[in-house]
């Protein structure tokens, strides 16, 4: 018997269980295994139907995605799931927890599927680049219907349990356990003599479809409007198309072709990298194993801004109760109106309801005494980028919170080092930096001070999670790995400007590259005046300084959206900015002043001088431990700054381009821009023909 497959009776029922912990992904050896206990049970007279199930905390949660970049090892999953279907005895899944992908593809090649409470199935292939190409794009809407299954396969979120039986994708929702609801199921079934039910011979849910596809087609282009360069989106509705149109067999054979093509490409092994990546990012590797997070039952955040609002948004999201402390009861006044006119939003486009607002509202408190926050088990201060200020909230945070409270600065800059000694409990200091808006932007930097306990960093991370964050423990230095690679490229792109780019060049030629937004277009929108102050008050190499264009605006009054001018003009009403005449004869002036000739720039320079120098200040942040591995600064970058997702991040894609090639170009502009020389690590990676991912260790290698 397989160590991994275990089969058990139940009278005439056999019950098969996968126990391959954490997740009962579908490795070689559960293949196997499955494959050896099913060919036992078929000839096995004494056994009238199997239930096949999962082992602790889920259902197959899909193919061993480890194994993806290696040649597959027979039996494949789409043979073991054939030959589950064509079993001559009733197969019925059981499942719980998430069945994913493969996991799913094989409850679609049972019989029945019984389902716990709570379970979530799905097809997420989508999102690791690839299809499901075990035969769910042939099985599922053959089950549902191709319309119903194509924003679950295209769109990858998995589907409540009460959703998935209306779409008939299972048969039952069981009251208690689940095997033992699969078990009396199967009686059921034999007691009654029911047909096995064998999907890919239905043909009942696609017949519409078959005689009139408009209604397909148009829910085909509708699932596939925003895919950002996404290649497996687009296949994926091809892969549902071949349902419709071809016989089982030969669509199962479309569909594998198009998987395998999917697989290696450099899309996908990029979606795979930061699949492992966003697990390993929250793993600190000298944290003691043992290491146990504190309770959270109540949190407060200082400051009722717009970074303090959304905060205090994440947090009753989550059900936890908040207290929001600020200096005056106007400012705390506006802020919980913020809140309440957020939550409305949702309201009015039908995300939430009317109960839902009240009942979050219900856990946000506000008030302008601090000694409100002497319960709080964490305590986030949100106010204004400046040291001193920051310092003696801490100082008074020192004397109220209790003793076992963890103690974290919203800053952006700042050092968290600094702030923590205002306290007698540095150990209890750290740094959580959100992004705005904070109750929508997945990122949130957890910053590691030099004195911070193992666990007060491990609450601060388990803290995010409950927060639906996606945490990134990093080190103290100015801007930290996110807002300090993004100085890299602010630098470079008011240079860019000053050379013969226009601020719509540039900005183009990040959006062709995917970013959602090009950098003059997003300081626009973030406003011009924060970085200004900042270099104001911090010398002009601060915030991305030197910035003469940018400051220049902001001493005209042009702060971007919010003024209606910045580096574009904003009509009322316009969603986007329109170019001014007037900013490219400010650059223009400032050039020459300068002493600079302008000259006509690609989109290929604008590319590799803006992506290039973030690369290398990023191979900095490795070499001084800020980032413990290359993929942890692709998740800061992918989730905080909207780099694009196909491309796996900076560094990743700094490894699919070649280091030896970035450190070439870095070398040929640094002739421009002394700061361009690339980085020492950069070099020597490059010298030794190595990528950043030979630095990676263990596991997200396979990726
Ligand atoms: N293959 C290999 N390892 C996997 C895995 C998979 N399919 N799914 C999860 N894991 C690993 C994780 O990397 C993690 O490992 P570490 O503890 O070493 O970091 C561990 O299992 C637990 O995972 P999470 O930390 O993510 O646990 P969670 O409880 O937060 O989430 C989950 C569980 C919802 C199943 C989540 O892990 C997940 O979404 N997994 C991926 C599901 C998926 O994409 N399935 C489709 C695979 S592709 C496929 O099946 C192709 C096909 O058609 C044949």
């Amino acid at each position: 018997m397989s160590s991994v497959v275990d089969v058990r009776r139940d009278g005439d029922i056999a019950v098969v269980t996968i126990d391959n912990p954490p997740v009962n992904a579908l490795g070689h050896a559960v293949r196997s295994g499955l494959h050896a206990a099913m060919r036992e049970l078929r000839d096995d007279a004494s056994v009238k139907a199997v239930v096949l199930a999962g082992a602790g905390r889920t259902f197959p949660a899909g193919a061993d995605i480890t194994e993806f970049g290696n040649p597959l090892q027979p039996p494949g999953l789409g043979e073991v799931i054939e030959q589950i279907e064509a079993m001559p005895k009733p197969v019925i899944a059981a499942l719980h927890g998430t069945p994913l992908g493969g996991g799913f593809e094989l409850a679609l090649g049972c019989h029945w599927r019984v389902a716990a409470k709570g379970t979530r199935p799905g097809l997420p292939e989508v999102k690791l680049g690839i299809l499901p190409g075990a035969g769910g794009t042939q099985r599922l809407p053959r089950l549902i219907g191709p319309v119903e299954a194509l924003p679950i396969i295209v769109g990858g979120e998995p589907i409540p349990a009460e959703r998935a039986l209306q779409l008939g994708a299972i048969d039952e929702i069981a009251e208690g356990d689940v095997i033992e609801a699969a078990i009396a199921f199967a009686r059921r079934v034999l007691a009654e003599k029911r047909p096995i039910v064998r999907v890919s011979e239905r043909e009942d849910k696609i017949a519409a479809a078959r005689a009139d596809r408009s209604a397909f087609e148009a829910a085909a282009a509708e699932a596939t409007a925003r895919t950002r360069g996404l290649e497996a989106p687009v296949a994926c509705a091809k892969a549902v198309g071949f349902a419709i149109d071809l016989p089982f067999a030969e669509g199962l054979k479309r569909e594998h072709a198009l998987f395998l093509d999917l697989v290696k490409s450099d899309q996908s092994k990029a979606q795979r990298h930061l699949f492992f990546a966003e697990r390993e990012a929250a793993k600190v590797a000298d944290m003691p194993k043992d290491t146990k997070p504190r309770p959270v039952v109540r949190a407060a955040v200082i400051g009722a801004g717009t970074m303090g609002g959304g905060i205090s948004m994440c947090f009753a999201n989550a059900g936890i109760p908040v207290t929001i402390v600020d200096a005056t009861e106007e400012a705390l006044q506006r802020g919980l109106g913020t809140i309440e006119k957020n939550y409305g939003i949702s309201v009015s486009r039908g995300r939430m309801s009317a109960d839902d607002l009240t009942a979050r509202m219900g856990l946000i408190s506000g008030t302008t005494d601090m000694t409100a926050v002497a319960d709080a088990d964490i305590i986030i201060e949100a106010v204004f980028e400046e040291m001193e200020v920051k310092r003696d909230i801490f100082g008074r945070l020192d004397r109220i919170a209790k003793p076992s409270a963890v103690l974290a600065t919203n800053t952006s800059y700042l050092d968290v080092n600094e702030i923590a000694r205002a306290t007698g409990r540095p150990g209890s200091v750290l740094g959580m930096h959100f992004f705005s808006p904070a109750n929508v932007m997945k990122l949130l930097e957890i910053v590691r001070g030099k004195a911070t306990e193992p666990e007060v960093l491990a609450t601060a991370i388990d803290v995010a999670r409950k927060l639906k964050k996606v945490p990134v423990v990093v080190g103290v230095c100015f801007g930290f790995v996110g807002n300090r690679m993004l100085r890299a490229r602010s630098l470079e792109s008011e240079r860019l400007l000053l050379e013969g780019a226009s601020p719509a060049q540039v900005d183009r030629a990040l959006t062709d590259f995917g970013f959602p937004m090009g950098p003059f277009a997003m300081i626009d929108l973030a406003g011009l005046d924060i970085g200004w102050r900042i270099r104001k008050a911090m010398g002009p190499t601060a915030d991305g300084g030197p910035a003469p264009i940018a400051d220049q605006l902001c001493e005209m009054g042009r702060f971007g959206q919010k003024t209606g001018r910045g580096f574009y003009i904003y009509e009322k009403g316009a969603r986007g900015g329109t170019p001014d005449p007037e900013v490219a004869a400010l650059i223009e002036r400032t050039a020459a002043d300068m002493g600079i000739v302008r000259r006509e720039i690609s989109d290929e320079e604008i590319v590799e001088r803006l992506i290039y120098p973030m690369i290398s200040e990023g191979a900095k942040i490795l070499d001084e431990g800020i980032a413990q591995r290359p993929g942890d600064i692709d998740i800061v970058w992918v989730n905080g700054y909207g780099f694009p997702v196909r491309l796996g991040g900076p560094m990743h894609w700094a490894d699919t381009v070649g280091l030896a090639h970035i450190r070439d170009r870095l070398r040929h502009w640094a002739q421009f821009n002394p700061a361009l020389q690339p980085a020492p690590l950069l070099e020597r990676l490059a010298d030794e023909g190595r990528g950043f991912a030979s630095l990676r260790t263990g596991r997200d290698k396979a990726a």
